[in-house]
């Protein structure tokens, strides 16, 4: 017989979980809390208490491990101080904006475009011009969250998200806190396309925080205005690079396009990634590849997939260095959806609360190009072709001892703009005399002296400019879906319990062990060398000898730990190998599984090489006491 917990006989509670009960739990339990709160607390930053770090810990190694060690791909990390320049070529200087209304009343700012969104149902504000949005409050009367006052006829403004801050003391020079984490890498680009060994595609991931001095932060860790960042930065000439699209081909998404959210009454389309790709629904192969690659990610780390989908970005509503965008959203509202509430969900773009907790951007040779026009550094990549070849090139050989009597200090750079507009436009050269401009000023040359011809050269490669694809997580939006997922309710021997279905690859604790009895010796003993054995298989224990042994099955069940582990009497008496009960958190369903197979049946079930009904299968389920 096992120790005296009941077999779970309720059905999972289907009721709305609020974002307070998510709170509440997490704040309680020691997965994140608003910072400095003996200071009164700042809003926007979130501290991650032990259980929240942990599980913080492993989305990030799960990330790691699919985006960067299974693709092959590089993993940097950078500073999250960067001077102001790099920010003046990335344009976020100019366009990393949000709409700021200020409250005449009581001074409290607010986004406006989210105003308009939560009073008038009006989706995806931000893609409004600011008169609208002016209209708009004006139309619908809106009024100030915190006062009430009229917000009628106050002026809205673009607010510039970045923290900016000095570097050096004095005067110093002009720094900003990374908006994102990208900026990090494509501004090493010359360095990391040698540790590519110059070879596109490649592809460079960091996981780091990043800042946005956000206008009204708000649900807990969804927008905060410190956060960690997971990005892929996918470099690829267009022309030539392919990603290997058969391996996510039957990948099943839900899509929701531009074109269906433009349309009254639009649709998902439930697809999948190859045929988004052969129709043309997803434009890009790369992004198409990566979206099929990141559901199966969120899947494996525990976001539901009935509350999954992904969105397409309006064109209005594009970051400026984007062409095309998707992003991966989540639906937070209603806890394991079922009956017609899941029907609604499914079909129902409208329905539900979506967030989104990833993006997936193509971003074009925006970024390099940009960089390259401000900085000194090639963000290029030589690309040498197959076979060397034969092309006609337009040369100039100017005489300069024509052009320095004629031009004096400026001749030198006449004959640079000759050589420059010979590549640019040969035909220039077909008068008599051709003109160049410099610094406004137009030089004329006899044609003659620039000694125009078409010669035939031999080209091993050229210089491309790479493409990015991007795939960008939000780490902390996806540490909230994870628990907002998890959460559940069930009934347990007449009780309520609340529990969290983490997947054991990223709960926090992989397992508790418990002596059953705290004043016997020998399962105390016993327990605590159990606990050191699944700490050297490298699993996350917790020790717990406090309270009854149903309280002790309860606190695990809070913060999600699949497997309790129990050293009870009949495990330890007789003449047999000593024998410990291993009780899974879902079903509330126990085995008993000789002590020194433990550790590797657990961490093998931790690395996802075998679940817990492979365990029962061999070892056989266990009564309990009072089921
Ligand atoms: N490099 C591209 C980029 O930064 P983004 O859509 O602005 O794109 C990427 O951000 C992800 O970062 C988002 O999908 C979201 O999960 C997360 N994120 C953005 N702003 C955030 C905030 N204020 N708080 C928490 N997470 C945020």
């Amino acid at each position: 017989m096992a120790n005296d917990e009941p077999v779970n006989t309720g059905e999972v509670n289907d009721e709305q979980v609020t974002p307070e009960a998510i709170s509440e739990l997490a704040k309680r339990r020691g997965f994140f809390f608003g910072s400095s709160e003996a200071y009164g607390g700042v809003a926007g930053f979130y501290t991650m208490g032990p259980q929240g770090a942990a599980l913080k810990g492993n989305v990030e190694s799960a990330w790691r491990d699919r985006f960067a060690v299974k693709e092959g791909n590089q993993e940097i990390e950078a500073p999250t101080i960067m001077p102001e320049p790099v920010f003046e070529a990335s344009g976020h200087l100019d366009g990393f904006d949000d709409m700021l209304v200020e409250c005449g009343e009581c001074g409290e700012s607010h986004r406006a475009d989210h105003l308009i969104e939560d009073e008038t149902g009006i989706e995806e504000a931000e893609t409004l011009p600011i008169p609208e949005v002016e209209a708009l409050i004006e139309e619908h009367d809106l009024r100030c969250p915190n006062c009430g006052a009229s917000l009628a006829g106050r002026p809205v403004e673009d607010f510039n998200l970045m923290f900016e801050t000095s570097i050096g003391p004095g005067s110093g020079q002009t720094g900003y806190l990374r908006p994102e984490t990208a900026q990090g890498i494509f501004v090493e680009f010359g360095r990391l396309k040698e540790y590519a060994r110059n070879q596109l595609p490649f592809g460079v991931a960091q996981i780091g925080r990043a800042y946005r001095n956000e206008i009204s932060p708000r649900r807990g860790l969804i927008r905060t205005r410190e956060f960690t960042q997971a990005e892929l930065e996918q470099f690829v000439d267009p022309e030539r690079d392919e990603p290997s699209l058969d391996d996510v081909r039957d990948v099943e998404v839900r899509l929701y396009p531009a074109t269906e959210q433009e349309k009254e009454g639009g649709d998902y389309l439930e697809t999948t990634i190859g045929e988004a790709v052969e129709t043309g629904v997803v434009a890009n192969e790369w992004i198409a590849y990566y979206l099929g690659i990141a559901k199966r990610w969120f899947e494996r780390v525990g976001v539901d997939a009935d509350r999954f989908r992904y969105r397409q970005h309006l064109p209005g509503e594009r970051a400026h260095y984007a062409s095309d965008c998707w992003d991966a959203e989540a639906e937070l509202g209603s806890v394991s959806a079922s009956g017609d509430a899941a029907d609604r969900l499914a079909t129902d773009p409208s329905a539900g609360d979506w967030v989104e907790i990833a993006g997936f951007s193509y971003r074009t040779d925006y970024d390099l190009s940009k960089h390259g026009e401000h900085a000194d550094e090639s963000f290029t990549v030589f690309e040498q072709y197959d076979e060397p070849k034969t092309v006609e090139r337009a040369v100039v050989d100017p005489d300069m001892s024509a052009l320095g009597p004629e031009f004096g200090a400026e001749a030198t750079d006449v004959a640079d703009a000759l050589r420059d507009l010979a590549a640019l436009d040969p035909d220039a050269f077909g008068g008599d005399e051709v003109v160049v401009e410099i610094d406004g000023e137009e030089y004329a040359v006899p044609t003659d002296v620039a000694n125009f011809r078409v010669e035939e050269q031999t080209e091993s490669g050229e210089h491309v400019t790479p493409h990015v694809i991007e795939p960008s997580f939000g780490v902390d939006r996806t540490v909230y879906t994870v628990i907002a997922h998890a959460y559940a309710r069930d009934e347990v021997d007449g009780e309520t319990r609340t529990y969290l279905r983490f997947v054991p690859e990223i709960a926090p604790t992989s397992v508790a062990v418990f002596p059953l009895l705290s004043n016997d010796e020998s399962l105390t003993a016993l327990a605590g060398e159990i606990a050191d054995d699944l700490r050297e298989a490298g699993l996350s224990v917790a020790y717990d000898d406090s309270g009854n042994i149903g309280r002790r099955y309860r606190r695990q069940d809070e913060i999600g730990t699949p497997f309790c582990v129990t050293v009870d009497p009949e495990g330890v008496e007789g003449t047999g190998p000593e024998t410990a009960t291993v009780r899974e958190r879902d079903s509330t369903a126990q085995i008993r599984v000789p002590v020194d197979e433990l550790a590797d049946e657990l961490a093998a079930v931790r690395r996802g090489r075998k679940t817990f009904d492979d365990l029962r299968a061999a070892y056989g389920a266990v009564e309990t006491a009072d089921a």
